[in-house]
């Protein structure tokens, strides 16, 4: 088998690059090592900044998201006796964000994948990338326990943190910078109506907490719980106590409770590994990098690598040209870095640190008194919120 471009794993860095790519007649297969049902079971992010919509619009997958999406246009921080809404809409002269939720965004692109029948190989084992130091990179995969082989022009590792591309490179020849936190968020799924019409993000003595959506009948919501908690030492009255108690009063007035369709905890952490391109083997999204989910970056960013990345690759194609290949890796971990930071300060400022100090604790609700009392302070962090342009 041949193709022009191999991509590891269909979560949507994957999905979408696939669809930009076919979009432009660029030949690619995707292989994934779970089934289509396991990738859509995934609850994870929620918020999705203008360019990554106008990413899905160019990849012919925005019809259902017009339709269902909930824009945006401010949201609540609540910091000690502080509350603060932050005007995204006036603050960044029009722009907003998009809530629909990533396993949504993942079944468009599925269903787009499908109608045109793509080639997405699915529960393929042993994915491994060769050759990418050279000018003939292949894959190799099982597949209901038979062996293949691919080979192609270019790899694209889109599989995630715990993927095979990036542990694929020799150790020298990649960085990796690291912070994990000591907390994680423990986040539910429940069919009431949001608490508000838009998010809260919460810093209480007890810890963080987002109240957050996904339609205006089902909700999304996060408390911060300490490293390595079991999951199932939370009841959901236990959880629905917490969200009052650290959602505020009014909050806690509003709040519908109910059972829980989904339950689980994401361990807090910053990540990158740079370069991203290796020979013929470049990495994109979660592959690449991660951030604490504070500030819903992690989906955005995976969206801004794959513009860069199939622009590139376009151009390659298209204009003869390795110019925008060549510069993939500079070029977005420019913008990986922003988000990095963006992501940590927003973390920082919304967490209860068990090693905090008495002076830390002071800056931490100095900078959100800062925040609450400077325009300029709130234009950066909502120039941030909705994303830095590509
Ligand atoms: P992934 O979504 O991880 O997709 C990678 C795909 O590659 C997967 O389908 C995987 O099965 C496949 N794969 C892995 N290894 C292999 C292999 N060896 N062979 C073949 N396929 C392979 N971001 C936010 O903004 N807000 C949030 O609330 C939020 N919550 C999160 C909760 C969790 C538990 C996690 C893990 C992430 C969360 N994120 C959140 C981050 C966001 O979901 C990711 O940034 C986004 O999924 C990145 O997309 P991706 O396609 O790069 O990686
Ligand atoms: C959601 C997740 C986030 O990390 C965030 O900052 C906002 C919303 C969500 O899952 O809805």
């Amino acid at each position: 088998m041949r193709t022009q471009v191999a991509i590891i794993g269909a979560g949507p860095s994957g999905l979408l690059l696939s669809q930009l790519l076919h979009k432009a007649g660029v030949d690619c297969v995707v292989f994934e090592r779970r089934s289509p049902e396991y990738v859509l079971s995934r609850i994870r992010a929620g918020v999705l900044e203008q360019g990554t919509v106008d990413m899905l619009e160019q990849a012919g997958v925005s019809e259902r998201m017009r339709k269902e999406g909930l824009p945006h246009d401010g949201f609540t921080m609540a910091v000690g006796d502080t509350r603060l809404r932050i005007d995204l809409n006036g603050l960044t002269s029009g722009k907003n964000v998009m809530v629909y939720g990533q396993t949504e965004v993942t079944k468009d692109l599925m269903d787009a994948h499908e109608a045109r029948s793509a080639q997405v190989i699915y529960e393929a084992e042993n994915v491994t990338p060769h050759d990418f130091e050279t000018d003939h990179p292949r894959v190799t995969y099982e597949k209901d326990g038979v062996s293949h082989e691919i080979t192609c022009d270019f790899i694209c590792g889109c599989d995630g943190y715990h993927g095979v591309s990036r542990t694929s490179v020799p150790k020298a020849a990649i960085t990796e910078f690291e912070k994990v936190y000591p907390f994680g968020w423990l986040g539910i799924l429940s069919y009431v109506k949001p608490v508000d019409h838009e998010l809260i993000y919460a810093n209480h003595p007890n810890g963080f907490a987002l109240a957050s959506m996904r339609s205006e009948t089902l909700s999304r919501y996060y408390i911060q719980v300490p490293a390595g908690t079991d999951v199932n030492k939370w009841s959901d009255d236990a959880i629905w106590d917490e969200l009052k108690i650290r959602l505020g009063a009014q909050a806690a007035a509003n709040m519908e409770t109910g059972p829980t369709i989904e339950k689980s905890i994401a361990p807090l952490r910053s990540f990158v590994s740079e370069p991203l391109r290796f020979g013929r083997m470049f990495l994109a999204g979660d592959a690449a990098h991660i951030v604490p989910p504070t500030g819903a970056k992690g989906l955005n960013l995976a969206a801004s690598d794959i513009h860069y990345l199939s622009n590139g690759l376009i151009e390659f194609y298209g204009e003869k040209s390795s110019a925008g290949v060549d510069h993939y890796s500079q070029k977005a971990l420019s913008r990986i870095w922003k988000a990095e930071r963006f992501s940590w300060w927003m973390t920082s400022i919304l967490h209860q640190f068990p090693d905090l100090g008495a002076f830390n604790a002071r800056i931490q609700q100095s900078e959100m008194d800062y925040l609450a009392s400077s325009h300029a302070a709130q234009v950066s962090l909502a120039e941030n919120y909705v994303g830095l342009p590509f």
